[in-house]
């Protein structure tokens, strides 16, 4: 089975898919690629959104969607968050947030260098046993960080994942094929906003992994996928 970990395919909820249409286009689009399974992951602003308003929001999005999809062969959709970190999140329903019918959150970390209170914060999170994490898009934060910084936070005991077009940029690709090599990235998701503008490229970045890496690596990587959402 293959896995989209990450996306931004709800329609009219965040800055993904603006309205239905481009919603089953993204979806059309990942079909092609040979996507099975879309985890859908709207942004949750911890300061900006209530949980309760939050998942209202998704389910209609979600039922629109889904009432446009009948009829059609799509990928399926697992809802989830892309659940932006911040000191407050212990304090709210945590497990709502985390991807349906799993224990497995997926965090978005803020884009600047980590200061030590931060770290020691989202440490106690992930030892705080209210969710196992996985940090969204990890190549991102060590344009901030150093190695060791993110190192440190790996050793937390969370997950993370990269994305697609991280893979297949020039810029980013050697840090991500060897995140994926040394075991430090078990999911990868498109992270698709847009048809445009971030578009998902799945299967270009299934293409490099199973070239640059190997078959048995991106089968891996589906397999930690499958294991999560079942
Ligand atoms: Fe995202």
């Amino acid at each position: 089975m293959k896995v989209d970990f990450h996306s931004h395919v709800l329609p009219g909820i965040d800055d993904g898919a603006k309205d239905i249409g481009e919603a089953l286009e993204l979806l059309k689009m990942l079909k092609s690629d040979g996507v099975d399974a879309v985890v859908a992951t709207p942004h949750f602003y911890i300061h900006r959104h209530n949980v309760e308003d939050f998942l209202k929001k998704r389910e209609q999005s979600a039922s629109e969607l889904l009432k446009a999809m009948q009829g059609e062969s799509y990928p399926s959709i697992v809802l989830g968050a892309e659940v932006y970190f911040g000191s407050s999140l212990s304090t709210m329903p945590i497990k709502e947030l985390c991807i349906y019918g799993t224990d497995y959150i997926l965090l978005e970390l803020p884009y600047n260098t980590f200061s030590r209170t931060f770290l020691n914060l989202l440490a106690d999170f992930v030892g705080g046993g209210y969710a196992n994490v996985i940090l969204a898009h990890v190549e991102r934060y060590f344009e901030y960080n150093n190695e060791k910084i993110i190192e440190e936070i790996l050793s937390y005991g969370v997950l993370a994942q990269v994305n697609c077009e991280s893979i297949i940029s020039q810029r980013s690709r050697r840090l991500c094929l060897k995140l994926i090599d040394k075991g430090l990235v078990t999911l990868v998701g498109t992270d698709a906003h847009s048809v445009k503008k971030r578009p998902p490229e799945f299967a270009k970045a299934e293409k490099i992994i199973r070239r640059k890496l190997s078959d048995e690596c991106f089968e891996n990587l589906m397999a930690s996928a499958g294991g999560i959402i079942g």
